[in-house]
């Protein structure tokens, strides 16, 4: 089954923080765990190049759009590589490849009659992009997400007949319960159409940085019309010479926060229409990463860095800590002190050290090798059908649960070291079959927990299945039970040592 997964496409305004981390993290967890279920995976993540937001920053900057943009994508892209994400693309807007496609597309919505000339009067946040309404507006005209001032602005533009899709958009959301998720999203974005839709503008003729509207040069596409289609045209040049839109049209997920519900949700469907192209099947909304609560936010300057988290941590503590300590799907403050903790008490001591404890032991009463053994049955029942529980919870993007799932276990795991204690069994002759049991429960639970929480914690996990002599990484052998034991365990090492460094070294702001 084809499975096309993509982040947002990121401004390059500014450098990346940790907000941009957080999504990235998560599609790459369900693009691992998909391909860890043998399905045909495209992952996409990017960088969205044009428009106010990028070409302000660069004025302030007193550089070029072009010149920031390629600075700041190199970050971006650099992130997504030290997140161990693995995209099997990465666009930019500013992409030859991809400009040419907008230019078709919009041209062939403007065929279909869905396009007409008309004048913006209202409000503008040049940092969203975005037209606002009256109601939206904090007290002195300031944008609520930005905190800037804003200016009326009046403008010829192209307009897009939104209005035209209310009703293919409402049947979209009637026949497709799980079109957006969360629920509660998905009543916000169904009560905004249910609202009325009115036409948008398609094209700015204020500004140049963008792609030409193909009947009109004078004027560029509206960034969001350019940004949103990037999912589409990704997938006709990611591969030279190869066109994979068909293996992978519709996207299966597009995973977004919620301060772009409307772009995804609302207009994005509705120029798919335009276009006559099949829609994607999902739109997955998480929350917010606040600070001091606050949306974690550049121009709030409330911002973590994550290279700096990744420098001092590694890169697993810090995919583990955000889908961890905030709910997928619901807001939750992140700091460097909760981070702290949550990397000695959960990784080093419950998951790190129960590994290294489990090796030693055998290393020292089986001369290392994983002893043939029969679990006791409660523990065994306790495992049965994980796999399964956690893919279900992966299918509805429910990341924080799939991850609680596999973590109840390895407390459980703890708790049955504790109870065992196999360093008195091992002194006892007459306990020789149940320490072999014992030994062997903990190698097999494990293998078994790495093999789940692999999409989460990818370099950890491969250790320690190598340690363990194990080499398949598919679910299918995820199984207690599955592995029998006899096999010679390796090396391992600490799998999360100890950090002296301040914690508080990777705040900015
Ligand atoms: N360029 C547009 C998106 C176009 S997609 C066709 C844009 N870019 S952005 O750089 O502002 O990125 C917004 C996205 O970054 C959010 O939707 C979310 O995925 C992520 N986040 C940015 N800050 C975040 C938090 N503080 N918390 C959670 N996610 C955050 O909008």
């Amino acid at each position: 089954m084809a499975y096309y997964v993509t982040t947002p496409i990121y401004y390059v305004n500014a450098e990346p923080h940790l907000g941009h981390a957080y999504t990235t993290i998560a599609a790459d967890v369900l693009a691992r765990h998909m391909r860890q279920r043998g399905e045909d995976v495209f992952f996409l993540t990017g960088t969205d190049e044009h428009g106010e937001p990028v070409a302000q920053a660069a004025e302030r900057l007193g550089t070029t759009p072009r010149e920031l943009a390629d600075r700041n994508s190199v970050r971006f892209r650099a992130l997504a590589e030290r997140l161990g994400a693995t995209n099997d693309f990465f666009i930019r807007t500013s992409d030859p490849e991809h400009e040419a496609m907008v230019a078709d597309v919009v041209q062939r919505i403007h065929d279909s009659g869905h396009i007409y000339a008309g004048t913006y009067e209202g409000w503008y946040c040049p940092r969203c992009a975005d037209f606002k309404t009256e109601a939206e507006l904090l007290e002195g005209d300031r944008c609520a997400i930005h905190k800037i001032a804003l200016e009326k602005e009046k403008e010829d533009n192209w307009f897009f007949r939104l209005s035209a899709f209310q009703e293919p958009l409402e049947r979209l959301y009637a026949e497709n319960a799980q079109w957006v998720v969360p629920e509660t999203r998905y009543n916000e974005a169904l009560s905004f159409i249910k609202g009325g839709l009115t036409d948008v503008s398609m094209s700015r003729s204020s500004m140049s940085w963008g792609v030409p509207v193909p009947w009109d040069t004078r004027q560029v596409i509206y960034v969001w019309i350019d940004a949103l289609l990037n999912y589409y045209t990704a997938l006709s040049y990611a591969r030279e010479g190869e066109d994979l839109t068909e293996r992978f049209w519709p996207a299966t997920v597009h995973l977004i926060a919620k301060d772009i519900l409307k772009f995804h949700a609302v207009i994005w469907p509705a120029l798919l229409m335009a276009a006559e192209l099949p829609v994607p099947g999902r739109v997955c909304i998480h929350g917010y990463l606040l600070m001091d609560d606050e949306k974690m936010s550049k121009s709030l300057g409330n911002v973590i860095d994550p290279f700096a988290i990744i420098d001092l941590y590694g890169n697993d503590a810090l995919r583990f800590y955000l889908l961890r300590e905030v709910a997928f799907g619901s807001d939750g403050s992140v700091s460097t002190e909760g981070f702290e903790k949550r990397y000695t008490t959960e990784l080093a001591n419950e998951y790190g050290n129960l590994a290294s404890r489990t090796l030693a032991m055998i290393f020292k009463y089986r001369d290392g090798v994983v002893p043939a053994g029969e679990p006791p049955a409660a523990l065994r029942a306790e495992f049965e059908g994980l796999a399964t529980r956690v893919s279900e919870r992966f299918d509805l993007t429910d990341l924080s649960g799939a991850l609680d799932l596999a973590w109840v276990l390895v407390r459980r795991l703890n708790q049955y070291v504790s109870e065992e204690a196999p360093w008195k069994l091992a002194k006892d002759e007459s306990a020789a079959e149940r320490l072999d049991s014992v030994l062997y429960a903990l190698a097999e639970g494990l293998r078994v927990l790495s093999l789940v929480l692999h999409p989460i914690l990818p370099d950890a996990t491969v250790r320690l299945l190598d340690a363990l002599g194990h080499e398949d990484r598919s679910l299918d052998s995820a199984e207690f039970g599955a592995h029998a034991g006899g096999g010679r365990i390796g090396e391992l090492g600490q799998l999360f040592p100890r950090i002296e460094a301040p914690a508080d070294a990777a705040a900015t702001g």
